[in-house]
């Protein structure tokens, strides 16, 4: 991993941070990004204190803000010349309906749109220092999830659980059509499910949620090292090299819901995702 170039967001906890420490500690300069700076200093310290790595570099944004993606993605174009791997790992799942700065629902902006927008602000980039990969970390649940295109932002019937599975069938939807459009680049873009994985993950999350969670905990869940694993081979694997618009379960490349295989929604989802996040249109080749 010496000599490449990893940016990953949540990189202070669950798979973010194991994904960061594990890159880091095989040489990669690793771009650690935080919702806040206090946190992304102090990742980058820990990091670097345990793995002896002292190329990594703290970034923070809160990236349910449009305008925090787009300060960060500035700031990486400045700074770092080349750009290997883009880890959008960052996610949450909410109790409660929060609308963000921009108005929009806060899991569907975070998971989603945040995943969207530094994706195609980093994307020359990307291409510049071609080979290079995209992995975006969705989630099985993906499957339990329809895209409510009358009422992305469930201001109607607000239900916690859809509003993360939507977001989750969003990221393999926007996988295969960013896929497609980057055909030819010798840049790759994946998508995962983890595993079912004992992080921070959900505490934010419907009381009903946290319950059950705490009751099949010590039965189904995996640690952070374990579920962290896909991502790290999709990262730097060879036998990926060439692998594209794929979904990854235990690193193998298996297939995903029915769902989120139709073009035409995939290029109707890509199309509002432009115009929530203000972006020029990238036609379907
Ligand atoms: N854990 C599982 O069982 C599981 C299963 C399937 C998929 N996943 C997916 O795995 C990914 C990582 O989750 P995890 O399990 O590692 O959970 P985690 O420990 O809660 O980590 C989530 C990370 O995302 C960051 N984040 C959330 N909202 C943010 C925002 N607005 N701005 C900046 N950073 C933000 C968090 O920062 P803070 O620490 O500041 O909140 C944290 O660093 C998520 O995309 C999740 O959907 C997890």
């Amino acid at each position: 991993m010496r000599n490449k170039t990893i940016l990953i967001t949540g990189a202070n906890s669950g798979l973010g941070r194991v994904s960061a420490e594990t890159l880091a500690d095989k040489g990669a300069e690793v771009l650690l990004v935080c919702r806040t700076k206090k946190k992304a200093d102090a990742t980058r310290d820990q990091i670097s204190a345990k793995t002896g790595n002292s190329n990594l570099h703290a970034y923070s944004a809160d990236l349910s803000a449009m305008s925090d993606v787009r300060s960060l993605a500035e700031k990486i174009l400045r700074n770092h010349p080349r750009l290997d791997v883009l880890l959008n790992n960052a996610g949450v799942l909410l109790g409660d309906r929060f609308d963000t700065v921009d108005g929009y629902e806060t899991t569907f902006a975070t998971n989603h749109l945040a995943y969207f927008l530094l994706t195609r602000l980093l994307i020359d980039r990307l291409k510049e220092s071609a080979p290079a990969r995209i992995i975006n970390v969705s989630s099985m649940v993906h499957a339990w999830g329809s895209i409510d295109f009358d009422d992305l932002f469930m201001k109607k019937n607000y239900r916690s659980l859809q509003a993360y599975y939507q977001s989750k069938l969003a990221n393999v939807m926007f996988t295969y059509a960013l896929a497609r459009r980057l055909q030819g680049t010798r840049v790759t873009v994946n998508c995962l499910h983890p595993g079912v994985v004992d992080t921070r993950f959900g505490r934010e999350g419907s009381l009903l949620y946290k319950v059950s969670k705490a009751i099949v905990r010590p039965f189904f869940y995996i640690n952070a090292e374990r579920g962290a694993q896909t991502q790290i081979h999709l990262t730097e694997s060879a036998d990926i090299e060439e692998l594209t618009g794929r979904y990854f379960v235990k690193k193998r490349a298996v297939k995903s819901a029915k769902s989120s295989y139709r073009v035409e929604d995939q290029e109707r989802l890509w199309k509002l995702s432009e115009a929530l996040c203000d972006l020029p249109h990238w036609q379907n080749p």
